[in-house]
């Protein structure tokens, strides 16, 4: 057989080794031939693709970002009052390609589009790959818990800012308006408050929140805020009477080498790809459910977003620590 993969979407901690799962497994257990293919679905609609050989799939395993590079092309989005030639052009090249199967790593959008390319009579295989989390039908996608350790670290170096000056330090992290870093990251890290774009927040309940620790010793406060929640640290400033600062963490937390944790999670994931292609199980994504590596179908996947729930048992347990979630 002859698959190929792509990477599509922001870049991740993970993406690397799962290639390398994917490649080394599919030419060293089943013998197949493996094609790389740039730049996420653009390399398809170019047929700008590099053969992944053993020597080409060496050395990925801790590396950060993704040797094929990636893009946000979405060939399926209509141009204004034109017509869209791209999702033919990408069925021709599978099609002079000889594939026998494409690999989609990327998240909700790319298995959107992945779905939408399995309708057309492509064979599809879909690896979730987010920071974010919020990909429907896995319960973790690689790169999630590198991120997390990254805000963690981040928030434990805001406490000492805080503390010293006694300031409210308020830190906003990643999300794409999902609230699953934020959550994982502040409970962690030990933010007093946790804003998560899901469940909103009253900023009554924020000021309250932040006088009350003042009244118990603690004139200082960190506020974890997820990607999508507006939160203005002069509106605090003005409500508390307490010196405000914002930090947007942004980038570095979707950077550099993967933890161990995600390394083996995208090896895992990569292998159960190249069983399913084996197997001719196309037009599924494979995931974790209650800690097994398993699969899910592209069609149940696809348009879908995997929310915090107010009855996540972090949150539960956070508010009775009393720990604020903005709502409490
Ligand atoms: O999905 C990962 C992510 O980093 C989100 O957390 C964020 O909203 C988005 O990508 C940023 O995208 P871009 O790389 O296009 O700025």
């Amino acid at each position: 057989m002859r698959i190929g993969i792509l990477s599509a979407g922001g870049d991740c901690p993970g993406i690397n080794a799962t290639i390398r799962g994917v490649g080394k497994t599919a030419l060293t257990h089943f013998g197949m031939e493996v094609i790389g293919i740039k730049s996420g679905f653009s390399g398809l609609l170019k047929n700008d693709c590099i053969p992944l050989d053993y020597n080409a799939l060496s050395g990925l395993l801790n590396l950060g970002g993704t040797i094929l590079g990636t893009s946000r092309e979405k060939p399926f989005k209509v141009p204004l009052g034109g017509e869209n030639p791209k999702p033919q052009i990408i069925a021709e090249n599978y099609r002079k390609l000889e594939l026998d199967c494409l690999v989609c790593i990327g998240g909700n959008g790319t298995q959107k589009t992945a779905y939408k390319l399995s309708q057309l009579g492509m064979n599809i295989i879909g690896i979730p790959k987010t920071i974010d989390n919020d990909v429907w039908g896995t319960d973790i996608s690689f790169g999630f818990y590198t991120a997390v350790d990254i805000a963690t670290e981040a928030i434990d170096r805001l406490h000492s800012t805080a503390s010293s000056h006694k300031r409210v330090m308020i830190i906003e992290l990643m999300g794409h308006r999902t609230g699953w870093i934020t959550l994982y990251a502040g409970m962690a890290g030990g933010a007093d408050i946790i804003l998560l774009p899901e469940l909103g927040y009253d900023i009554k309940k924020v000021k309250q929140a932040i006088l009350n620790r003042a009244e118990k010793g603690k004139p200082y406060s960190i506020v974890a805020v997820g990607e999508g929640l507006e939160i203005d640290s002069a509106l605090i400033e003005n409500k508390t009477g307490i010196e405000t600062r914002k930090t947007i963490l942004g980038y570095v937390q979707r950077g550099g080498s993967p933890s161990a944790f995600d390394r083996n999670l995208a090896t895992r994931l990569g292998g159960h790809a190249t069983e399913l292609i084996v197997a001719q199980q196309f037009n599924r994504m494979v995931c974790v459910r209650d800690d097994k590596i398993t699969s899910v179908s592209l069609a149940e996947v696809a348009g879908k977003t995997r929310l915090v729930t107010s009855d996540h048992d972090l949150i539960i347990q956070g508010q009775r620590m009393g720990i604020s979630f903005g709502i409490n």
